[in-house]
């Protein structure tokens, strides 16, 4: 056959086939748009079929399906599906479990986004949301209408931190008719898995424990195959699809989630412990504590450790932003779940998008700090946070 030309063997450099079988140990990073296939049966039946073959990576790519498979079996659940983001995980999954007209119960105090998304986007596809306390498990009966779809719940709440009975809501839920959906980010399957407690759907910004060093966006739906289908079909349609990159990051991350989660929860309850003493701090939340108001449950919802976040006000209120800025190793930095400790102000920055009125529903003073602990020594974090305070 005459020699191709230069452009032609460029575009079509191609991995050597090996003469002894072998793969590689690192699930590889699938950085292709498009699958090629030997003939047009089989494109033609991976393009009707998703089960017969990759063949587009908005529609599926095996990176992002070896995560999927990875966390489902983490969560103990049937699959999962991987988002571009925890927000459009959420999106996806509430998308998918309503229809114009729908209801959701969801609790005041949870992330910021989320609410705001209940809030303001959600009504525009004509699904409401009514927002009642977090662990009042007779306003939650009392709201589900015969439309509520959906009972919505964070394991551990950002930002104040209460733990939810996962049994109870769903017992909830699933009396009326509704799916339990538990957003799992501040727990991370390490410290619990609600599908095991009667969850139908569990939702992640692996951007936070399950990516584990603050250098990716992503989200993930677990659940049963059967919850699981409308959500794909939306994830499909709509875009919102993770990237290969990002998918084998997270991959990457949960190799040492359980050990980041074990050095995560007891640095955070030695600095809980020793926030809990000073006078110049106040209400230091942390599910570890004796103090809690839900810690009973905690010792029963997260037997493997309290995680790394904990939440307390400054006696000052006026003081926040000045012990913000006096921190020389934490960061001043809006996430969680990160190698690096990190330290926000929700009334200034997370929650702002809330009216005073909702801020005082939630719980979110205007002195309250939450702290993402990280992975430094425990002391070295008390010595700065005692020099900010100071
Ligand atoms: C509990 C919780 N859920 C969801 C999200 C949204 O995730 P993402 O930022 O990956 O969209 C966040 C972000 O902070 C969060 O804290």
């Amino acid at each position: 056959m005459k020699e191709r030309g230069f452009s032609t063997r460029a575009v079509h450099t191609r991995i050597a086939p090996t003469a002894v079988p072998s793969r590689p140990l690192s699930v590889p990073i699938y950085q292709t748009a498009s699958f090629e296939f030997d003939d047009t049966e089989g494109l033609a039946a991976a393009i009707t079929d998703l089960t017969q073959g990759h063949c587009y990576s908005r529609l599926s790519n095996p990176t992002v399906d070896a995560l999927e498979r990875g966390v489902a079996d983490l969560e103990g659940a049937e699959g999962a599906l991987a988002f571009a983001s925890g927000m459009a995980a959420i999106h996806g999954v509430l998308l998918a479990s309503c229809q114009q007209g729908d209801h959701i119960v969801a609790p005041r105090a949870a992330y910021g986004g989320s609410f705001a998304m209940m809030k303001n986007v959600l009504p525009r596809y004509g699904i409401t949301t009514t927002f009642v306390d977090n662990g009042d498990h007779e306003a939650m009966r009392r709201a589900m209408q015969p439309n509520t779809k959906v009972l919505y719940a964070e394991t551990i709440t950002n930002p104040n931190l209460r733990v939810a009975d996962i049994p109870a809501l769903a017992e909830i839920a699933h009396e009326a008719g509704a799916r339990l959906v538990v957003d799992n980010t501040f727990a991370s399957p390490y410290l619990a898995r609600p599908i095991e407690q009667g969850a139908d759907l569990v939702v992640h910004s692996a951007s936070k424990y399950l990516g584990g060093h603050g250098d990716l966006i992503g989200g993930i739906v677990v659940g049963s195959r059967a919850h699981l289908d409308a959500a794909q079909h939306l994830l499909i349609e709509v875009g919102g699809t993770m990237a290969p990159f990002v998918a084998w990051l997270v991959l990457r991350g949960i190799k040492s989630l359980a050990v980041r989660m074990r050095q995560h929860c007891a640095t955070a309850l030695r600095i809980a412990e020793w926030l809990d003493k000073r006078d110049d701090v106040t209400n230091v939340a942390y599910p570890g504590l004796p103090s809690h108001p839900d810690h009973a449950l905690a010792r029963r919802c997260l037997p493997t450790g309290f995680g790394g976040m904990i939440a307390f006000e400054l006696a000052d209120a006026a003081r926040v932003v000045a012990f913000m800025d006096r921190l020389q190793i934490v960061a001043r930095a809006g996430s969680l779940g990160d190698a690096h400790s990190l330290v926000i102000a929700p009334a200034h920055t997370t929650h702002r998008q809330m009216s005073p009125e909702e801020r005082a529903g939630a719980q979110i003073a205007d002195g309250f700090v939450r702290l993402s602990i990280g992975l430094e020594d425990a002391d070295d974090l008390i010595e700065d946070l005692a020099h900010a305070l100071a």
